[in-house]
């Protein structure tokens, strides 16, 4: 039996398909290589390039393989792109997830692993933010995720199909191998673009913005290492195997950085005097996202290795230092 991980050749999807292959587990991807790239595919993992709104196709994949679990990770995932460009978001992502569920529904696949962020809760009631906070997105790309994750909610009330929302607040860090890491074009994330500048590729990062309600004016995000959250992604699979019932899991660090502390721990991580800059805000971008994991700790047993931001800047670093032109194809 396979597990298929949709968006497998993207930043976070490749770690999970490396992270699976090492666990000796089959692993079917299936990625349209609009945003993925093939080389970070792991070659033991059978690839499909297919759109996840391509019913046809994958309904195809779905009777190829002996798929017993869905890890969903194919989706748009930029913010301000989002607010330009709501449509798309709403395309891809929300749409998608329909798809997908009516071809899991007709091959009886009942388990499904998604890849949910904390852009659902938009600006939050409390910090560090709790599963049961609101949801109240202020940007097009977390309603479309939580549209999604209340479309699952209703197709496993009609249908039994188990599902695990693990909602990701800010994503960093590469393969301790230097084998693959973040590549998106255009970069558009912090710790890309921080190295990037570190590396001579830009000339500073630009700070978005230094009025926000936060106690250096910068707005402040959680920070948490690919590995870590690939390893979440194998307790929910388990959890879902052994039975566990649809639920949703903050995934983070609960210690919040500022995009200005983020700049000197790359300049201490690094040894490299970052240039900087600060300029006006970005739209969509809430002022503080922490998050509180103490519940994917209890109950799915997850412990997190990487408790500071140095170290998982240092495994981007090494990514970026060894391939500074990305992935080639
Ligand atoms: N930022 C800058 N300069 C840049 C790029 C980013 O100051 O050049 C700031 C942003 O304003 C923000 C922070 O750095 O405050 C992080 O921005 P990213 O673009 O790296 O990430 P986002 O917080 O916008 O979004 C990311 C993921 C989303 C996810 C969200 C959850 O892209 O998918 O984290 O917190 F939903």
């Amino acid at each position: 039996m396979a597990v298929l991980v949709l968006g497998g050749a993207g930043y976070i999807g490749s770690h999970m398909v490396k992270r699976l292959i090492e666990d000796e587990r089959e692993v079917v991807v299936v990625d349209n290589l609009v945003t993925g790239h093939r080389q970070a595919v792991h070659p033991d993992a059978k690839f499909y390039e297919v759109d996840v709104r391509d019913k046809a196709a994958l309904n195809q994949v779905f009777d190829q393989e002996n798929i017993e679990a869905v890890v969903h990770f194919a989706a748009f995932s930029i913010v301000p792109e989002s607010v330009a460009n709501p449509l798309k978001y709403f395309d891809n992502n929300t749409s998608g997830m329909i798809t997908l569920l009516e071809v899991m529904k007709a091959h009886d696949v009942k388990q499904i692993v998604f890849s949910s962020t904390a852009a659902t809760y938009g600006n939050p009631v409390n910090i560090p933010i709790k599963e049961t906070d609101p949801q109240q997105p202020i940007n097009p790309y977390g309603e479309s995720k939580l549209m999604m994750e209340k479309i699952m909610a209703w197709a496993d009330q009609a249908d039994g199909i188990k599902w695990v929302a693990l909602r990701y607040f800010n994503v960093a860090g590469a393969a301790e191998d230097g084998t693959i890491g973040e590549d998106h074009a255009p970069e558009t994330h912090l710790v890309p673009i921080i190295l990037q500048a570190g590396l001579g590729q830009r000339d500073y990062i630009e700070m978005f913005g230094d009025d926000y309600n936060t106690p250096d004016g910068f707005n402040v995000r959680d920070y948490v290492h690919v590995l870590d959250l690939a390893d979440a992604h194998i307790l929910a699979l388990d959890y879902l195997k052994e039975g566990g019932d649809s639920n949703q899991f903050n995934l983070g660090s609960a210690t919040g950085f500022s995009v200005k502390e983020m700049v000197e721990a790359a300049r201490k991580a690094t040894g490299v005097d970052i240039p900087s800059k600060i300029g006006p805000r970005r739209p969509g971008d809430p002022d503080i996202l922490v998050a509180n994991s103490d519940k994917a700790r209890r109950v799915l047993g997850w412990a997190p290795k990487y408790d500071n931001v140095e170290d998982i800047i240092k495994t981007a670093w090494q990514w970026h230092q060894s391939h500074p032109e990305g992935y080639t194809k």
